[in-house]
């Protein structure tokens, strides 16, 4: 299948961009700048030049495809420091993949969106584990899913892989777990709130784009999946594996201290966003098989730091032997 991939240069686009050559797959991916298209270049895919912005762009690489994986999304605006950005940023995207619905209509195509487990806590409030049922009505990042799940009624072949807030390994330099170990370098402790009883759930990049592949290729239309290996890590035991990879201690802090460690962090290190995978296991046949967060925050590559030469670094090897870092 010929596939259009927004994001194909980010860290978990590029690894569904080689998970789809890999399975034989024919890849268009999104880049904005020479340099994420050179990247592309050398991976084996063909470059579709653009930006997000351009809508109509997307629209047409999306009728030229034969299916759409949209991974791209505007972190700078989301996490820039501006109030509203989180907000805007998630109304961008429903913008997009309203334009990739209009575009998939009738072709029963298949269209993989990207959504997160957490909104179900930060916007739904929800308490229990979360489950591929469960779905709110609206909110930011939430429309952008519920909108292509309605596109199932209309001829698309429509999925969501909704990610737990750490999508870890060595390809992972600038997500929540990178932001912690800053953090704890800077602080000279590795913190977590209360008892650091809250969970968060976690899954292996490569397992990721192993989801996204199946999805593309046998997910019924308008289906939820969750893109989870561990169900639930506690954070206070991700905070004693990031001081020890980091060399300080680990220390508890109360709610009203935590910004002044973590910023705009601090919020999400308190998330609690237990979450089953039972479904999508079930439909898919999906098995993880990578490290789970604790194990690959064993591994070290997190920590390389300039006084820490990489080839002291722990690897190890991927899918079909291909070195995962
Ligand atoms: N990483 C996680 O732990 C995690 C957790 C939950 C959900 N997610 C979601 O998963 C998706 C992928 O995340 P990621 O970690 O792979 O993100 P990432 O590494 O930041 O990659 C973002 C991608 O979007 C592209 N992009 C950003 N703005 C663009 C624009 N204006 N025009 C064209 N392309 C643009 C980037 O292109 P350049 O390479 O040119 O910058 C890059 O390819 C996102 O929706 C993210 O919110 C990620």
């Amino acid at each position: 299948m010929r596939v259009f991939v927004t994001g194909a240069s980010g860290h978990i686009g590029f690894a569904v961009v080689a998970e789809l050559l890999g399975a034989g797959h024919k890849v268009a991916g999104l880049a904005r700048s020479e340099a994420s298209a050179e990247k592309l270049r050398k991976a084996g895919a063909e470059v579709v030049r653009g930006d997000l912005d351009d809508l109509a762009g997307l629209v047409a690489a999306a009728e030229a495809a034969e299916g759409v994986i949209h991974l791209g999304y505007k972190h700078d605006l989301a996490f820039g420091g501006t109030p509203d950005g989180f907000v805007k940023a998630a109304e961008h995207d429903t913008r997009v993949v309203k334009a990739f619905g209009e575009a998939l209509i009738g072709s029963n195509k298949p269209f993989v969106n990207t959504a997160g487990t957490a909104q179900l806590v930060l916007f739904g409030g929800m308490t229990r584990t979360g489950t591929e049922e469960d779905v709110l009505p609206g909110g930011p990042r939430v429309d952008g899913e519920n909108a292509v799940i309605a596109l199932a009624e209309r001829g698309v072949r429509s999925s969501v892989v909704r990610l737990p807030p750490t999508v870890h390994s060595s390809l992972d330099h600038h997500g929540f777990v990178p932001m912690f170990v800053a953090a704890a370098r800077k602080n000279g402790s590795s913190v977590y709130i209360g008892d650091g009883a809250n969970v968060w759930p976690a899954v292996h990049t490569l397992d990721a784009a192993k989801l996204y592949r199946l999805a593309l290729e046998s997910a019924p239309p308008g289906t939820r999946l969750h893109g989870v290996a561990d169900e639930g890590v506690s954070f206070r035991a991700i905070a004693e594996a990031i001081g020890k990879g980091v060399g300080v201690p680990a220390k508890s802090v109360s709610a009203d201290e935590a910004p002044k460690y973590l910023g705009g962090m601090a919020h999400f290190a308190q998330v609690s966003n237990p979450t089953s995978s039972a479904r999508t296991r079930a439909l898919l046949k999906w098995e993880p098989t990578h490290p789970g967060l604790l194990a690959d925050l064993a591994e070290g590559h997190y920590f390389v730091s300039a006084d820490r030469p990489t080839s002291q670094v722990r690897t190890h090897r991927g899918p079909r032997g291909r070195r995962s870092r």
